[in-house]
């Protein structure tokens, strides 16, 4: 693996793959064993040129975690601020001998752009492009459905909110689809469902979040991406959620064993009830764990120096 840009095109070996190394790092992940030297010399760039929490902070432990030197260049007090280019700024840190840039940016495509652009010994991850693809974000969700469900080919998965904007619902959809789910449903408001989606995805489009929950395995609620839109198409908050919120009760029309899951940052009370985000059937704070674990897999495959299985765990220190 060079690049880790998109979900669209990967194989199910590859993806199952990632799956199984990022099971492998569950314990180092967690901190029950040390650090591994996979990365050891490695130089690993995170260049956030949007907001972000948990993307930025868990892939920043995951390289610590593989023993790579991290850089976390603070855009808002970076030069881009005086006005230097993307790739003006690429250069001088490839000056620095950096081996991995990872990208969140508002614009789509711009983790291709950098992959195109950089040296061709640099290897670039997409944590997120405009509305395009959040790669790595689909993979910690497959990682959690795994070791909640075991079998993706049984499951029926519901992804409700936003559809139109999320790009964690592109890449999801299209993992999903690899993976073997036989039935992803959509459900979303027609200002927030994309025209032709059914076709182009071979999912099913509903309107109705009552009807589109019924006997699913899993639900995945998205926040409403109020920066990337037109906000005029929008209900207010109160009445999205009086419609598309998740409710105990919404909930228990799906499968009595459900899990709820939600990429972060949750609004409270628009997208979902706070009985139902703290409840038992969430597992939101899993997923925000299973990413150290899934990002140590995915930059381990990309830039590592041994493979996980040839090393012995917990032979470095801090
Ligand atoms: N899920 C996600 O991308 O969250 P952050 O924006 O906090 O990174």
């Amino acid at each position: 693996l060079k690049h880790f840009l998109t979900t669209e095109g990967l194989s199910r070996d590859l993806l199952t793959d990632i799956l199984d190394q990022a099971e492998g790092f569950l314990g180092v992940a967690q901190q029950a064993v040390k650090k591994v030297p996979l990365c050891r010399g490695k130089v690993i760039a995170n260049l956030f040129f949007e907001t972000s929490t948990r993307t930025r902070t868990t892939f920043e432990l995951a390289a610590k975690r593989l023993s790579a030197d991290v850089l976390n260049l603070n855009i808002s007090t970076s030069a881009t601020a005086k006005g230097e280019t993307l790739l003006d700024t690429l250069r001088n840190l490839e000056a620095m001998h950096v081996d991995m840039f990872v990208v969140r940016h508002a614009t789509s495509g711009a983790a291709h752009f950098i992959a195109a652009h950089a040296d061709p010994h640099v290897s670039v991850i997409n944590a997120g492009d405009g509305r395009h693809a959040h790669p790595t974000q689909a993979m910690l969700d497959m990682f959690t459905i795994r070791r909640h469900k075991q079998d993706f080919s049984r499951l029926r998965v519901a992804i409700v909110g936003d559809i139109m904007h999320s790009r964690v619902a592109r890449s999801q959809i299209l993992a999903l689809k690899t993976l073997g789910v036989p039935e992803v449903r959509v459900i979303a408001p027609s200002t927030l469902m994309p025209n032709g989606i059914e076709e182009a995805f071979g999912v099913r489009a509903y309107h109705d979040l009552r009807e589109g929950v019924r006997d699913v395995d899993v639900i995945i609620m998205l926040r409403i991406q109020h920066e990337r839109m037109n906000s005029s198409l929008l209900p207010s908050e109160h009445e999205y959620f009086r419609l598309f919120g998740l409710t105990e009760e919404r909930l228990s029309t799906a499968q009595p064993d459900a899990i709820v899951m939600h990429p972060g940052p949750i609004n409270r009370g628009v997208e979902m009830d706070s009985q139902v985000a703290d409840g038992p059937r969430s597992v939101i704070l899993e997923q925000v764990s299973n990413g150290i674990a899934v990002r140590m897999a995915v930059m381990s495959m990309c830039i590592g120096t041994q493979n996980l299985k040839s090393q012995p765990q917990g032979d470095v220190d801090g």
